[in-house]
């Protein structure tokens, strides 16, 4: 299997070129030409680029892991958010269909409004509060035109590389006595790993079974806030003997209302996975194992 894989320096992108290496071969881009092999286009701005590299490449299974995910930042640059995140997955779609090829491509709970308190389910009705949620929805919209598409809506990503909340946290509780965090966004943090991981198993299912081919939600099992989650991440630090001056008892929650962002955020970001993992025959683990395991990782403990 020849798999060609966009975004590879994001958190998930790393995560899939190794998870994705057991599969076949991986020719792995980003946006910067000098790192690609023979003049390859992973760049998102040019769409022409993607076409021909997708002709030149002809893989069986292309995966779409870049995106233009700076929330805040998007609400200003709407047109270049537009482009990353919902004319190049179109390209890429209809280069696809050309070859015959899958596209595997991610997307997220900022599709939704964040309203009530359920998990939303694949066919809920969507309704983005953002600019980045509603390119991500046109992005998805126009991936799912290729018929061996798999779409996998996920939600609070973190990696062991690259920044992320868990170590924005254990920085500002290493220097201040006390910190405030939202308690009124409820989601389940995801790791990369976890994400590359399903999209392997999911790539190998439907070479066999095309007709599992559709919208997936893949976030880890469990919730919480981010208030919660920092003091999970504070805990844990604790125990692993990390210096904090703030403890968990020392994260203050706060209210969305009390951090005003140029971009809004849904309240409820909470995914039913009960699709994915029929489907697929998986089980998805708890989001403190993840983060648990990160927290080692970067500790060295
Ligand atoms: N992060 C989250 O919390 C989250 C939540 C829900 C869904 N998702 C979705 O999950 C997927 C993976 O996200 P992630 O967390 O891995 O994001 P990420 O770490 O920000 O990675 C995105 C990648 O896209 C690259 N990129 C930006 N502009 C590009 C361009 N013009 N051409 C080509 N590549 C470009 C970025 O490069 P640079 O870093 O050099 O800019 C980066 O390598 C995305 O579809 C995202 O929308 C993420």
């Amino acid at each position: 299997m020849k798999i060609l894989l966009f975004g590879r320096g994001g958190q998930v992108g790393w995560e899939l070129q190794r998870s994705l290496s057991v599969l076949g071969e991986v020719v792995a881009l980003d946006f910067d030409a000098s790192h690609n092999p023979q003049g390859l286009c992973g760049d998102f701005t040019d769409l022409e680029g993607l076409a021909r590299t997708v002709a030149s490449v002809r893989p069986d299974v292309i995966v779409n892991a870049a995106a233009h995910t700076a929330v805040d930042k998007a609400q200003s640059e709407p047109e270049l958010a537009r482009t990353i995140n919902a004319l190049a997955p179109a390209a890429l779609a209809q280069a696809a269909t050309e070859i015959g090829a899958w596209l595997v491509h991610y997307s997220t709970d900022y599709v939704f409004d964040g309203s009530g308190a359920a998990p939303w389910k694949e066919a809920d009705p969507t309704d983005p509060l953002s600019v980045y949620g509603q390119t991500k929805l046109e992005g998805e919209q126009a991936v799912a035109l290729t018929p061996k598409h798999l779409i996998l809506r996920t939600s609070w990503v973190y990696a062991t590389r690259g920044g992320n909340f868990a170590k924005t946290m254990l920085r500002l509780a290493g220097e201040r006595d006390a910190l405030t965090v939202i308690n009124d966004q409820f989601g389940a943090p995801t790791s990369a790993e976890l994400l590359a991981d399903v999209t392997a198993h999911a790539i190998r299912r439907v070479q066999t079974q095309a007709e599992l081919a559709g919208l997936y939600h893949c976030i880890a099992a469990g919730e919480t806030t981010w208030h919660g989650y920092a003091q999970f991440v504070l805990e844990q630090a604790a125990a692993l003997g990390l210096p904090l001056k703030a403890t968990a008892d020392k994260v203050a929650p706060t209210p969305t209302s009390s951090y005003p962002t140029p971009a809004q955020r849904p309240l409820n970001s909470r995914l039913d996975t009960s699709k994915l993992q029929a489907a697929f025959g998986l089980r998805l683990p708890h989001w403190q194992d993840g983060v648990k395991r990160m927290l080692i990782e970067i500790s060295g403990k």
